[in-house]
């Protein structure tokens, strides 16, 4: 139950936790970029990469931004119920984030709180309106709800970057990389009250930047420049060597437009559960009965709002609007 409303003028509240990570730093300058959205938090996860480094670099991304107002705080530094696996820093960089000094080798001034506090916190303090982005595992997300068990019923909603709804997985055939860091507090997240749209591979992998347009931006000046000049190159050679085309995968991007952009989404309202076991672990799978019942696994579950297909044209053409005009001054 949502008992905030839009009003004019109002900024939307909103958290980031977050594994940067190029397409989450490239996520974050679209977020800052927002004029109707106001960052309240960052939390940090592992993922890409060990969560110090995810944390160093999402410090460093605030720093970068001028914005070391807003609270940050380290999450979870493994998943729920597994010993931490692989990174993906052959995707991202030695340092997670291009391995060219993308960012200020900043000491990160941590929240002490913690990111379960502040989460819990963010939310009381904008109840019924703070929006939650997740852009890595959601080994912190399903903590917090853990710590804050109507956390689900106290958010606006949920947007997540992650899973593979109808379509094959990117760190394994059947997994997408934030689920599969994670599959157990996946299945969690997925099958608590909230409001969820969950922007996975059948949007992302077909929503790319050709190099072009990531040399435009490269020549700006300020965070936005600096970003696509120093941290894109190497994520950009990762797919051109890996999957033979010229340009990078705007995985997160896809996802945090949705606060902006979301009817240029389609999005499938189904309840999903998440492969814990074997050779499909990290597998996200929808019900698609259309006549009311699902199968037991599936039944009592919330439908979740999968994006199914996307405009990409014209997300990539409102990405680029506000990639280019820099970031807003939101410091309210
Ligand atoms: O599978 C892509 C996702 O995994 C993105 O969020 C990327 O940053 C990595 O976290
Ligand atoms: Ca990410």
């Amino acid at each position: 139950m949502n008992t905030f409303s839009d009003q004019p003028g109002l900024k939307r509240p909103v958290l980031i936790d977050t594994d940067p990570g190029v397409d989450d730093a490239l996520a974050l300058l679209l977020a800052f970029a927002m004029p109707d959205i106001d960052v309240k938090a960052i939390t940090t996860v592992f993922g890409n990469g060990p969560l110090d480094m995810m944390t160093h670099n999402a410090a460093g991304l605030l720093s970068l931004f001028g914005r070391t107002d807003i609270p940050i705080a380290a999450g979870c530094s493994k998943p729920r119920d597994a010993e931490l696996g692989g990174d993906a820093l052959f995707v991202h960089g030695p340092d997670g984030i291009g391995g060219n000094k993308a960012v200020p080798d900043t000491t990160p001034e941590l929240d002490p709180r913690g990111a379960l506090h502040l989460i819990a916190d963010t939310a009381s303090a904008h109840e019924g309106a703070l929006i939650l982005v997740a852009l890595g595992p959601l080994t912190n997300i399903a903590a917090a709800l853990d710590h804050d068990p109507d956390l689900d019923l106290r958010v606006r909603e949920l947007i997540i970057m992650g899973g593979n709804a109808f379509g094959p997985g990117n760190a394994t055939p059947t997994a997408e990389a934030n689920i599969l860091n994670d599959p157990e507090a996946a299945d969690i997240v997925f099958g608590a009250r909230w409001t969820v749209r969950m922007v996975g591979l059948d949007v992302t992998e077909k929503l790319r930047m050709p190099s072009q347009q990531r040399r435009e931006l490269a020549a700006q000046t300020g965070p936005v420049g600096r970003v696509f000049d120093r941290a894109v190159p190497f994520y950009e050679d990762f797919y051109r060597n890996a999957a033979g085309f010229d340009g990078i995968v705007l995985h997160d991007p896809a996802a945090m437009m949705v606060l902006t952009h979301p009817n240029l989404f389609d999005w499938q309202p189904a309840p999903i559960r998440v492969e814990t076991l074997g050779m499909s672990r990290g597998k996200t799978w929808p019900s698609l009965r259309n006549e009311g019942w699902h199968p037991p696994d599936w039944s009592g579950r919330p439908n979740i709002q999968i994006a199914r297909t996307s405009d990409k044209e014209n997300l990539l053409q409102e990405m680029m609007t506000l990639w280019r005009q820099g970031l807003v001054g939101n410091h309210t």
